[in-house]
C-alpha cells in the first residue's frame, strides 16, 4: 500500500494543486501519492489556476491534468498525512475530523519550515502575479523537508 499525502487549501486551484505536483516530484512514485482537496466546492472538476500551472511548468512540474475535488471527512482516513496551506485552512478541515488520531494527521505546512509558528502560505489568488513565484519556493522548500521526512521514516 503507497503512503498517501493530501495538500489542502481553499479553493483547490492555486496553492495545494502546486504543493501536490512538488511534493510528488519529490517522491519515488512506488511507494507515495500525492494527491490535492480545496476546502470550498467552487473548483470542483476545474483545472488549477492558469498561474499555477505556468510556475509549475517554469520549474518543469505538470500540474495541468489535475482536477479540483473538495476536501470531504472520508480523507481522514484515506490519506495518511494531511498537510494545509493556512490556518483557516485548518480550523476548516479538523472541524470535519472525529478524533484526536484525525486531528492529528493534520498539519500546517510551512511548520516543516518554522516549527510551531504556524504561518500561512499567502492565498496568491487575488494578488499580484508574483505571489505566484514566493508561493511556489516556500512550497518547494517545505516539500523538501516533506519528501526527507517521508523517505527517511518509510526508510526507502
Ligand atoms: P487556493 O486559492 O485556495 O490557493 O486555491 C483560491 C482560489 C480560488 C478561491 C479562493 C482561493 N475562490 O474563492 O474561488
Amino acid at each position: 500500500m503507497p503512503i498517501k499525502i493530501l495538500m489542502v487549501c481553499l479553493g483547490n486551484i492555486c496553492r495545494s494543486p502546486l504543493a501536490e505536483g512538488i511534493l510528488a516530484s519529490k517522491l519515488p512514485k512506488k511507494k507515495f501519492t500525492v494527491d490535492s482537496a480545496g476546502t470550498g466546492s467552487w473548483h470542483i472538476g476545474h483545472q488549477p489556476d492558469e498561474r499555477s500551472i505556468a510556475i509549475a511548468k517554469n520549474n518543469k512540474i505538470d500540474i495541468s491534468q489535475q482536477k479540483g475535488h473538495q476536501f470531504t471527512a472520508s480523507d481522514f482516513d484515506a490519506f495518511d498525512y494531511i498537510y494545509v496551506m493556512d490556518n483557516s485552512n485548518y480550523w476548516d478541515v479538523i472541524q470535519l475530523a472525529d478524533n484526536q488520531a484525525q486531528t492529528e494527521k493534520v498539519q500546517l505546512i510551512l511548520n516543516e519550515l518554522f516549527p510551531d509558528e504556524n504561518v500561512d502560505v499567502p492565498d496568491p489568488y487575488f494578488g499580484m502575479p508574483n505571489g505566484f513565484d514566493s508561493v511556489y519556493k516556500m512550497l518547494d522548500e517545505a516539500c523538501d523537508v516533506i519528501a526527507k521526512k517521508l523517505i527517511e521514516k518509510h526508510s526507502i
